[in-house]
């Protein structure tokens, strides 16, 4: 009994121990904001301009996110979707088929709206600073977190193309003595110059990681209100049930 339970502790010990083993890279920082309505409306135009042609968020309806980022239905439907036949309620599926994908970049774009939980947003924020110049891979980029990654550096008119591996950079960091943000380049040299600084492009893939992380739990907001309901309840019922308490033992000694 007792081995067993030796045995069960070892084997968890060294899972965690290889799976801190496997992400040796360190991520960048960003903290996701589902309260600032206009840095996810930014990040929603960012990911159809750029991302929708490949990735599909097709666990999500138009009307859905139209509603919790108040976007009126008009302005979705027309400057938004851009699916020709899309209607209001459809799920928000608009890229090509897994086939397809998988024929002209040997794997398929995969649908994005579960990917800040599956990687984490310091993931997705750190791969969308991670690419950088390779010339031995198809797209002439490589990724600091995703290695050999399938998927070209879409994004490279903002950012520009980073000529060596960029740096660790953390979205929060602020300045010790002044409390300033910091703004500090992660990558120390470009091959290609971008229309964007720096802080600029840190900025449009913040507001886009931050509709990705609404876009994975959109319900993460109602929830944390609901838990502060539930608990405010708890201390009326506490209260009322103090007082009935005391009601009743008072007449007890009686
Ligand atoms: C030209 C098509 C294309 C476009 C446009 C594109 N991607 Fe990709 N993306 C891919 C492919 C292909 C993969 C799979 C790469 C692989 O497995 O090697 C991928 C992978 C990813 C992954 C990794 C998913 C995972 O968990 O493995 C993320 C995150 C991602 N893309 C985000 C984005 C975002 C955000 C945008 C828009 C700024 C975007 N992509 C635009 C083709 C594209």
């Amino acid at each position: 009994m007792i081995k067993n339970i030796l045995t069960a502790i070892a084997i968890s010990l060294l899972s965690t121990a290889a799976l801190a083993a496997g992400g040796n890279v360190q991520l960048d920082h960003m903290k996701p904001d589902m309260s600032d309505k206009v840095s996810m409306q930014e990040g929603l135009r960012t990911y159809m301009d750029y991302c929708a042609a490949c990735h599909s968020l097709g666990f999500a309806r138009y009307n859905r996110v139209a509603r919790d980022l108040e976007i009126p239905e008009d302005i979705m439907m027309s400057q938004i979707a851009f699916a020709q036949d899309a209607k209001f309620g459809d799920l928000m599926k608009f890229a090509m088929t897994e086939k397809d994908g998988k024929a002209w970049f040997g794997a398929a774009p995969p649908d994005l709206t579960m990917v800040t939980r599956v990687r984490g947003v310091d993931w997705v924020y750190s791969y969308m600073r991670g690419f950088y110049k390779d010339d031995s891979r198809p797209y002439g980029v490589n990724n600091t977190v995703f290695k050999d990654v399938g998927m070209p550096h879409v994004l490279i008119g903002l950012q520009g193309l980073c000529a060596v591996k960029p740096d660790h950079v953390d979205h929060n960091a602020v300045d010790p003595l002044t409390g300033d943000a910091l703004h500090s380049d992660a990558c120390s040299s470009y091959k290609q110059e971008g229309s964007l600084n720096a802080h600029e492009y840190d900025e449009v893939v913040y507001n886009l990681v931050n509709f990705l992380n609404y876009m994975a739990e959109p319900y993460q907001q109602e929830r944390k209100i609901l838990g502060w309901k539930v608990l405010a309840f708890l201390l009326v019922l506490f209260v009322f049930a103090t007082l009935l308490q005391r009601e009743l033992f008072k007449d007890l000694k009686h």
